[in-house]
């Protein structure tokens, strides 16, 4: 019997692989940039089931290409690079991995964290360049964490994961949402559920955990940067066009905040020119959950979700539940 086909835009890890290439018949772009939107097109073709990134742009274009998918599943918890509606218009299930990376998307907001207040990377080039000239009491003096106030923008699993962090530090914490959570969270993450504009005021530390949506892009505006501490710093870890970089860099020139920590942008690659070369920035490459553990989970739970719709069931993680099997 013929094997069901697959398309994979990347790789994935020895575990998918195997769980994957045991049951179906694999084409992966292996190509040392991301695929163009031809290939993916061309690809795509006689597939049933599609396994892209969040650098792939999947909409009605794609759909159209791939009239035998069954599924399109998305190696990341962010899936606003797909268009649900559309999948479901086609009748093809979506799908993305939550839960698996919030620690470690945690562990990397709180990387960022640190190393902006105590200005890491600028003590990391002055120590290798040869300019250091010993120890100096008000050399590279950053912000203190320990007793300080964290302001969460998402109340989400990754947002209450970098709050049960910030207890080691005898943090207050606060937090701003769409929808408030429950007493028992509030009460569990020791978090006070305020405005965002009290959030942004108060805080000495704002990091953002929520997803990317009509009402969230540019959240982190001039408006909200304005009301910001002279003291305070931005981490992003969640989606790039959340902050609106011009105002970022706007508020950084007029010193209106201490310093930003991103690892994601508003059009990635790219970043915007103002805040490559400012020493009190962070800039990562979109590596939150990038620790080898979660990228193979992330990638074996990819391949549970395009198996189950294969073999007639569905998706444990789809984006479209409803819709029907076919
Ligand atoms: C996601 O999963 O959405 C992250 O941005 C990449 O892990």
């Amino acid at each position: 019997m013929n094997k069901p086909r697959v398309y994979a835009t990347h790789p994935l890890f020895e575990p998918a692989r195997n769980l994957l290439e045991a049951r179906c018949e694999v084409d992966y772009w292996r190509g040392p940039a991301r695929p163009t939107r031809a290939t993916l097109l061309e690809h795509v073709a006689g597939k049933n089931a599609l396994i892209c990134l969040l650098t792939e742009k999947i909409n009605d274009e794609v759909l159209d290409a791939g009239r035998d998918l069954k599924i399109v599943a998305n190696v990341a918890v962010g899936f606003d690079n797909i268009d649900v509606p559309a999948c479901t218009r086609h009748k093809v299930f979506a799908s993305n991995t939550p839960g698996v990376l919030d620690e470690t998307t945690a562990d990397f907001a709180w990387t960022l964290l640190m190393a902006v207040a105590r200005r890491l990377l600028e003590g990391d080039r002055l120590t290798r360049s040869g300019q250091w000239t010993g120890w100096d009491l008000d050399q590279l003096c950053g912000g203190d964490i320990w007793g300080k106030t964290l302001g969460l923008v998402g109340f989400g699993r990754i947002g209450r994961a970098v709050a049960r962090r910030a207890r080691g530090f005898n943090m207050r914490i606060i937090y701003t949402d769409a929808v408030r959570a429950s007493t028992e969270a509030e009460v569990e993450a020791a978090a006070e559920y305020v405005s965002a504009d009290r959030l942004f005021a108060e805080s000495d530390f704002i990091s953002l955990h929520v997803p990317l949506l009509p009402e969230t892009r540019g959240l982190a505006s001039t408006k909200h940067l304005s009301q910001m501490k002279p003291t305070a710093y931005l981490i992003n870890t969640s989606r790039g066009p959340v902050v609106d970089e011009a105002a970022l860099v706007a508020a950084l020139e007029a010193k209106k905040i201490a310093g930003a920590a991103l690892d994601v942008y508003e059009k990635e690659p790219q970043v915007h020119p103002g805040l490559v070369n400012r020493s009190d920035v962070i800039l990562a490459p979109h590596i939150a959950s990038a620790s080898v553990e979660t990228r193979t989970k992330m990638a074996v739970m990819t391949v549970h979700n395009v198996l189950a719709v294969l073999e007639g069931r569905r998706p444990p993680n789809a984006l479209n539940p409803d819709l029907t099997v076919a």
